[in-house]
């Protein structure tokens, strides 16, 4: 099999962050500041990326603006002629940071938000953060940098899509991921408070086709597909280690976000091994390349090569078995843990009190 040079690189600089979102991508475990890379250790991760042939990297967290020498790492990546992309809540993006970081050279700034009403964004954020996203939002727009942003869909917020469109639309945005909930880490752990009913997902796609249409020549809409109504699953990150790589706090290399919690697998480390030689030989990395590792019904299925039988986080984490068909799928025999979450909330009432989350930690 022939091995492609990864494209992209997720910086996960920290795990620290002033937001407690239910659906947080990180893992539940999370890692503490003391154990996260130093600035001379991240130097040297984006120089090798920048050698390895990586074409964007992506500043992320927790929140990446907590890490005092952000600038320093946006400039090397820069050096390293990596596209650079910063993923924020915007809490902490003042007008003096910001100009720090389009100095040392960033590309882009990615915003999230959670609602398009501060009551309901403040509830799931855990934290009042929607009015200081207003503001960051107008200052990157000032800055002349490309606004895109991004909102995780569920069952509390599905019902405002078509006023989230509008006000990132007000906001600026040049473009808008509706990414619905994906259910790995902290997701999983709420996914009885996240999950909508089949109903109110189609009400809400139909709300953004109308949204589409309307402002068609504004801003340029991303669905990402909630795949627990699906009967196929996604081809989760493009296919393990086919196309980029992450790095946690703590330097070790993941395949994707939220593979450490794949207990199965164990992960190289930057402070141990070259990023080169990881992306090469780790056992990690090698373990879901391809597809001689599937087992049926992958092995002999027509589909393997454009899904590579789904998510390999999703597959371990409903059923303990790494190598398996991702759930979603209907061929595969675990599709009732699937099945079975959705049946267990399809008779929520529409005007049920708000859910109690299990928020996640700092
Ligand atoms: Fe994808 Fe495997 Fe299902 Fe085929 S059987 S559609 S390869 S997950
Ligand atoms: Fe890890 Fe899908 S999230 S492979």
């Amino acid at each position: 099999m022939q091995l492609d040079l990864p494209y992209a690189l997720t910086a996960e600089v920290t795990h620290r962050c002033p937001l407690h979102c239910p659906y947080c991508s990180n893992p539940i475990e999370l890692r503490q500041r003391e154990n996260e890379l130093s600035t001379d250790e991240w130097l040297s991760v984006l120089t090798q990326a920048g050698d390895l042939g990586v074409a964007q990297v992506h500043f992320t967290g927790g929140e990446p603006l907590l890490r005092q020498d952000l600038e320093v790492l946006v400039h090397c990546a820069r050096e390293a002629e990596l596209y650079v992309n910063l993923i924020t809540s915007g809490i902490g993006l003042t007008e003096e940071r910001l100009r720090q970081l389009s100095e040392a050279g960033i590309n882009s700034v990615q915003l999230s938000v959670q609602a398009s009403s501060a009551k309901l964004a403040d509830s799931i954020a855990g934290f009042n953060s929607h009015e200081l996203k207003r503001q960051a939002a107008q200052r990157i727009r000032a800055s002349g940098l490309p606004l895109h942003m991004n909102v995780v869909l569920h069952r509390a917020n599905l019902h405002q899509i078509e006023e989230i469109i509008e006000l990132c639309v007000e906001w600026g945005a040049q473009r808008l991921e509706l990414a619905n909930a994906q259910y790995y880490g902290w997701a999983l752990r709420n996914v009885q408070q996240l999950l909508p009913r089949r109903e109110q997902l189609q009400e809400a796609e139909a709300a953004y086709v109308r949204a589409r249409e309307r402002f068609r020549n504004q801003i340029e809409l991303l669905w990402i597909l909630p795949d627990y109504y699906e009967e196929f699953p996604k081809p989760c990150i493009g296919g393990w280690g086919r196309l980029s790589l992450t790095v946690a706090p703590d330097g070790r290399v993941l395949p994707c976000t939220a593979a450490s919690e794949i207990r199965s697998l164990s992960f190289e480390n930057v402070k141990e091994r070259e990023l080169s030689w990881i992306w090469k030989h780790s056992p990690s990395f090698n373990a879901f390349r391809g597809s001689d590792w599937m087992p049926e019904p992958c092995k002999s299925c027509e589909r393997r090569e454009l899904d590579y039988g789904g998510c390999r986080c999703q597959a371990f984490l409903l059923t303990g078995d790494a190598r398996t068909a991702d759930p979603v799928c209907k061929w595969s025999p675990h599709r009732y843990a699937i099945t079975d979450r959705i049946r267990s909330i399809e008779n929520i009432d529409d005007h049920a009190p708000a859910p109690v989350y299990s928020y996640r930690g700092r």
